[in-house]
């Protein structure tokens, strides 16, 4: 597989780059697309920003919503991930007392997010451990459903994680949060292109998620998804030309003739939306490459090297197969002095991999992508085991 995909992608060649997960990697194909728009904008910046950009806008907004199971009046496009919750959770109505619910394997710029939001409404955060190894999809539920309380207004999650690299069941407790009249946000950085979504099946009320990671847009490509219901509630971040005095009025338009929804988001100053604009591309690369069957092989490679360098480490996997990441996988390693051992991989081995401590775990993260081989795994595994010194299974 890799070989072939490799020369796909703009990687640097004396680079091992198993982090996909952090910032996505960009298909020659789709990176040219987007070069392409940034020279037409360049080159008729009016007719590009001023004319023809509400039309061009909804492209991606169409292309998208097809690919996610839903409706593209439900999303809008935005930069990325932490813009879209960021909308979300500064926009909800909080009071002193009211609770958000969420668990201990979120994101670290999201966990401040609310935590500024709780400073300036006075509500807080009640944190619900998830019990590892996941093995069960209850497991997960029964926790979250049980720190439900009458104060509980908002359901934070991560539909995969970013420490643990979990793909959380999260069905069931978005249903009771919806029974209960608690908003859901699902914070969806990871999934686009990662796991097959529906999101009107799931129904949370607001999902986030980025095109510039499993999807390969380029960077700067996102989506905040709001059911038709919900999407009153929300406010832009930055007030621009999209806004309208009275567009909290049932039935109000947006100033471009969208939604308010729309128009007060995507359309904030000025700014280079080439990447959003790319989406489409990236998702034809993706089709015309029958990326989920090379996904498919990512997964088998990702589960491999995690259960090889188990042999050595001796260490459990964080969850049963079925809850890990398709691409990624958090796999632990012994106790060290993380950041070092991820410098070292990559000053001395040229290896691009996370490796850090997640409370009282050390864990490398490591992403499989087409463009990744069996020969960089195991070019990880013996620098791992050289570094931490762990034997070979038949030397142990
Ligand atoms: C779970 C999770 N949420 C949010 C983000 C933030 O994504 P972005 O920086 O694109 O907003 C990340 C980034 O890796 C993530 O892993």
């Amino acid at each position: 597989m890799s070989d072939n995909l490799a020369r796909h992608f703009l990687l640097r060649e004396d680079v091992t780059f198993l982090n996909h997960g952090s910032f996505g990697a960009c298909p020659r194909p789709v990176f040219e697309t987007y070069q392409a728009f940034q020279l037409e904008l360049e080159r008729e910046p009016v007719e590009f920003l001023g004319r023809r950009l509400t039309e061009n806008m909804a492209v991606p907004r169409r292309a998208l919503a097809a690919e996610l199971g839903t409706s593209a009046d439900n999303i809008v496009g935005l930069t990325n991930a932490t813009t879209g919750l960021n909308i979300v959770a500064q926009s909800l109505d909080l009071k002193p007392g009211d609770q958000i619910l969420t668990t201990d394997h979120e994101y670290s710029a999201l966990e401040k997010t609310w935590a500024y939001v709780c400073r300036k409404t006075g509500a807080e955060v009640v944190v619900v451990t998830i019990p590892l190894p996941l093995v069960e999809e209850a497991q997960f539920t029964d926790a979250i459903i049980a720190g439900m309380t009458d104060k509980t207004r908002v359901l934070f999650l991560s539909h995969i994680t970013s420490p643990t690299a979990l793909v959380f069941p999260i069905e069931r407790a978005v249903a009771e949060a919806r029974r209960r009249g608690i908003w859901s946000v699902i914070d969806g950085a990871h999934t686009p292109g990662h796991i097959r979504l529906d999101l009107d099946a799931l129904g949370a009320d607001f999902y986030s998620g980025n095109c510039h990671k499993w999807m390969m847009a380029p960077k700067g490509s996102a989506f905040l998804h709001a059911r038709p219901e919900v999407q009153g509630l929300l406010d832009p971040l930055v007030i621009s030309h999209g806004w309208t005095a009275d567009s909290k009025l049932p039935g109000a338009k947006g100033a471009f003739g969208n939604s308010p929804f729309i128009d007060e988001i995507e359309m904030q100053g000025t700014r280079d939306p080439s990447p959003w604009l790319t989406v489409p591309a990236a998702i034809k690369f993706r089709q015309e490459n029958d990326w989920w069957a090379i996904a498919d092989h990512c997964r088998a490679l990702a589960q491999d090297t995690a259960r090889r360098l188990g042999e050595r480490t001796g260490l459990a996997p964080l969850s049963a197969p079925q809850f890990c990441a398709p691409q990624m996988v958090a796999m632990p390693i012994p106790d060290c002095d993380a950041p070092a051992i991820h410098t070292t991989l990559f000053e001395r081995y040229g290896i691009e991999i996370p490796v850090f401590k997640w409370q009282d775990r050390c864990i490398a993260r490591l992403s499989v992508q087409g463009y990744n081989s069996k020969p960089q795994m195991d070019r990880l595994i013996d620098a791992l085991s050289e570094l931490l010194n762990l034997k070979a299974p038949e030397a142990a």
